[in-house]
């Protein structure tokens, strides 16, 4: 991109809402058309070696032909395999996070840099933020720690002066997930009946996802953090690796053991949504894996598990295990976002894919283009932010990043999606209701004669005011689901 058109996308930002309305598809579904100021940008995906850097290198290159492509890492060989598979706009520049002058050198000629050299977890500094604002570089990283997204935020104003784009936390989970959850809540706040109460969000992966040791590694380093979530606006700490719930992921994934970890969307969507109450959960497959993860928290003492260095070596120890298990497990993963009210509206949100090593870089990849389309303005921002992503173009981002899910639903209650069919009991009105997945619901005559509710598969694409909401305002109001 020319010095003109590097200035013209800088300046760009502040006219984010504008900008990102105009952003149009391309014919080809897969492909988008960035505004002409930013189609041919230079990206610097740092980690672009790995899996996830390397995955948002090949959705990028897919998504926007036109964008040059910097894939660095540390080292060359990895390098050049990644830049032959990427084809002829990309390169590899040879950079160590840990060197400030290799890193500010690297960043010169880039338009927006990708950081995904982790892990995130136990770092002192945020070096590659700081580079970003100091060479005026967009910024997005892939944290999934709350103590470095925090220390990320506190650099806000810096890159405000800067004017500078920057978004944290913008990967799959914590990302898509922050802005699903924002978009619960806007549609909750929107109908203006009850309060945003609860807050939960549910993760799976099989396996480590096809991850590489560094997510091994930020799985272990997790689990020597006590756990914030918040009850009643009061914030509480917990064992990693604890509360277990047993949840239904639906389609696909069915239903999976999730367990308390230390996630920093818990904390940003507390701040920035104002819900009073927040958690996160995580689990995996095989089930011996949970097990193994709770006996290590158990077994070790955290300042072992806080160890950046020790936990190098328990991943050594482990890796081979983990590949071999990995190979049998495949690598599914989904996300289910619940949202409760205070009227009793419960609704969710749930992405699922086959494959985490792919969805993974289209997540990431759909934040590089919000911010490429102006739809983030200067500072750092959460993604659940509106100035981190425009309210505008949540539903876009969403869109881009669902691509080859099995399963995306966004805004249902929970009956609509969950595998099993739930029986809901004591209604005073009627005697009996049944709600099968199909959204087909039955419910029996009342007590009072009250006639028989039959509705068929097509009530739910009629509108969400229609009978549907009636059936479910009446559940949801006078009885307990079984869940
Ligand atoms: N937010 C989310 O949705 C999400 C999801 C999954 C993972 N993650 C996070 O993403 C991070 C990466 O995970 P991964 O599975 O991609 O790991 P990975 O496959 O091991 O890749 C790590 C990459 O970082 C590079 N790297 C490490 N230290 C570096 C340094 N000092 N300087 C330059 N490059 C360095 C490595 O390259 P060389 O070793 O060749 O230099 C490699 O390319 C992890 O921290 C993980 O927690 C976030």
């Amino acid at each position: 991109m020319t010095l003109m058109a590097r200035a013209m996308f800088r300046l760009s930002t502040t006219n984010s809402f504008t900008v990102t309305a105009r952003a149009k598809e391309a014919k080809h579904p897969d492909v988008v058309h960035l505004p002409d100021k930013t189609r041919n940008s230079t990206i610097l995906v740092l980690g672009g070696t790995g899996r996830v850097g390397g995955s948002t290198a090949t959705a990028l290159s897919n998504l926007c032909p036109d964008l040059r492509i910097v894939v660095a890492g540390r080292n060359r060989e990895k390098g050049a395999s990644m830049v032959s598979r990427l084809g002829k706009n990309s390169e590899f520049v040879e950079v160590d996070i840990d060197n400030a002058k290799s890193l500010e050198a690297a960043l010169r000629d880039v338009d927006l840099v990708v950081h995904a050299a982790g892990p995130f977890q136990q770092t002192e500094k945020c070096t590659v933020l700081e580079a970003a604002i100091e060479t005026k570089t967009a910024y997005i990283d892939v944290c999934d720690d709350t103590n470095y997204a925090m220390r990320a935020k506190s650099f806000k104003d810096r890159a405000l002066a800067a004017n500078i784009p920057a978004i944290t936390t913008g990967g799959i989970y914590p990302g898509v997930s922050n802005v699903m959850a924002a978009e619960l809540v806007r549609a909750a706040n929107a109908e203006g009946k009850g309060m945003p109460e609860r807050l939960r969000f549910y993760y799976y992966t099989a396996g480590t996802g096809g991850a590489g040791p560094t997510i091994l590694a930020t799985s272990f380093l997790l689990l020597g953090e006590e756990v914030v979530a918040y009850n009643r606006g009061e914030k509480i700490k917990l064992k990693p690796y604890s509360g277990m719930l047993n949840i239904d992921f639906g389609k696909g994934i069915r239903k999976r053991d999730v367990y308390l970890l230390n996630l920093p969307e818990v904390r940003s969507c507390h701040d920035v949504l104002g819900v009073p109450t927040v958690s996160a959960r995580f689990g995996t497959a095989p089930f011996f894996w949970n097990w193994g993860m709770a006996a290590m928290t158990s077994l070790l003492p955290p300042e072992y598990l806080r160890d950046r260095s020790k936990v190098q070596q328990l991943v050594q120890l482990f890796d081979p295990l983990v590949r071999a298990v990995d190979g049998i497990a495949g690598e599914r993963v989904s996300m289910r976002v619940d949202l409760e009210c205070t009227d009793g509206r419960h609704t969710i949100g749930i992405f699922s894919h086959r494959r985490l090593s792919v969805c993974v870089g289209t997540a990431t990849a759909a934040f590089v283009l919000a911010v490429l389309e102006g739809s983030t303005q200067p500072g750092v921002w959460f993604p659940e932010e509106p100035e981190g992503i425009a309210v505008e173009a949540r539903e876009v981002l969403l869109k881009r990043a669902a691509q080859g899910t099995i399963n995306f639903v966004m805004n249902k209650p929970p009956w609509m999606v969950e595998t099993d069919p739930k029986e809901v009991e004591k209604i005073p009105t009627l005697s009996k209701a049944f709600v099968w997945k199909d959204c087909m619901s039955q419910m029996t005559s009342s007590e009072d004669g009250m006639e028989k509710v039959k509705l068929q598969k097509n009530v739910e694409k009629r509108s969400q005011t229609g009978h549907y909401d009636w059936i479910w305002g009446l559940a949801s109001g006078t009885c307990k689901l079984q869940c």
